[in-house]
């Protein structure tokens, strides 16, 4: 990618990672069996060709994932749906037309073309269309869909921007498709189906009050123990800063156990006004939970970056956007 004519495009450079909104570039590395980063409605992804287990590879090798996590499969229409799963029950075609494009992944019977590898020997793939006007238009231009985890080293923080990838990658990443700020901000919804019932697999950015609205009860299985593979995402220890992360119902008294430390604190609505306190990220000072949610990671990523003893984060409302973002800190501070 070093050739001198794609130099034209380059919106900017940072080491030798090209940050680009040209999809020729995108279409043409992807062609190729590169890793690009795309951007999508939740957070960015490391994409590559899913009928391909040499770009697949590369996925698991950069990002250091464990094969026994499974990728989504990132389609451009429902009709392709059928060029990579069957037998979908109702209940999910119904989920499909309320919301894709959209952040809801699908756990789908697979296509024998699928890879074993992008669903870790599963029967079953992980499948959605996002909702981000450059990587709709990628995918219509290309002749397979994209495997794509997001676009963080195994077990930290997912990248909401370019610039967090970036940070990520360095060299080891050549393109990065610059799609601006995610409008969601956390990781889609992931529902699988048991007998055409649905089932949670991960909490994420539509709620389960509006799933449950369109498809009524969904079972929430109890994840999260290490032994539980069925959706790595519910893996307890996950999107995790460097720095030392708690998470609490009483602010003021988790800041008493660390006089004379280094504090950012991460918070809901309200500033706490307590002396000694390094850094406050306020996610939303009217208390919108979508608000919140969009710049959550970017807060994360930011209290990360300052060298703080600790981050004290604040317990959300337990409703709609707010119970995702409790189990994303819940995992950030799980040792
Ligand atoms: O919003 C998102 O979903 C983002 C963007 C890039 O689309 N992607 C994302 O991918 O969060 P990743 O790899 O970080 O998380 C995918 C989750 C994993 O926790 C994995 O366990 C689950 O999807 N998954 C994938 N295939 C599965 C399958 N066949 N059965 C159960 N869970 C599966
Ligand atoms: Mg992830």
């Amino acid at each position: 990618m070093q050739n001198g004519k794609f130099y034209k495009t380059i919106f900017y450079l940072t080491t030798n990672t090209l940050i680009i909104t040209d999809l020729d570039i995108a279409k043409k590395a992807l062609n190729a069996n590169a890793i690009i980063a795309i951007p999508t409605e939740t957070v960015y992804g490391l994409a590559g060709n899913a009928f391909s287990e040499t770009a697949i590879k590369k996925i698991f090798e950069l990002k250091k994932r464990p094969f026994y996590n499974p990728l989504i499969v990132h389609i451009k229409s429902a009709a392709y749906l059928t060029e990579v799963a069957c037998n979908f029950p109702e209940i999910a075609l119904q989920l499909a037309e309320k919301f894709w494009p959209g952040p809801l992944t699908l756990i789908l019977k697979k296509l024998p073309k699928i890879p074993d590898l992008i669903t870790a020997g599963k029967d079953t793939v992980a499948v959605r269309i996002p909702n981000h006007p450059l990587t709709l238009e990628l995918l219509s231009q290309l002749d397979f869909p994209l495997a794509a985890p997001s676009a963080n080293p195994f077990g930290s923080i997912s990248p909401t921007s370019a610039a967090h990838v970036a940070n990520y990658f360095k060299e080891n990443l050549e393109i990065i498709l610059d799609g601006g700020d995610c409008e969601k901000g956390l990781e889609s919804t992931i529902i699988g189906f048991e007998n055409n019932k649905p089932v949670l697999f991960r909490l994420g950015a539509i709620s389960l009050e509006d799933i449950e609205k369109e498809v009524g009860k969904v079972l929430v299985k109890n994840h999260g123990n290490e032994t539980d593979l069925s959706a790595p995402g519910m893996l307890s220890r996950h999107y995790s800063p460097a720095t030392n992360t708690y998470f609490t119902d009483n602010i003021a008294e988790q800041i008493k156990l660390f006089q004379n430390k280094k504090i950012g604190l991460l918070l809901f609505k309200d500033r706490v006004e307590i002396n000694g306190i390094d850094h406050q990220e306020i996610l939303s000072a009217t208390g919108n939970l979508e608000e919140a949610a969009k710049r959550l990671y970017a807060a994360l990523h930011r209290l990360d970056k300052l060298s703080l003893d600790v981050i004290i984060a604040e317990r959300f409302p337990n409703y709609g956007l707010g119970k995702t973002i409790n189990d994303r800190l819940q995992r950030a501070v799980e040792k």
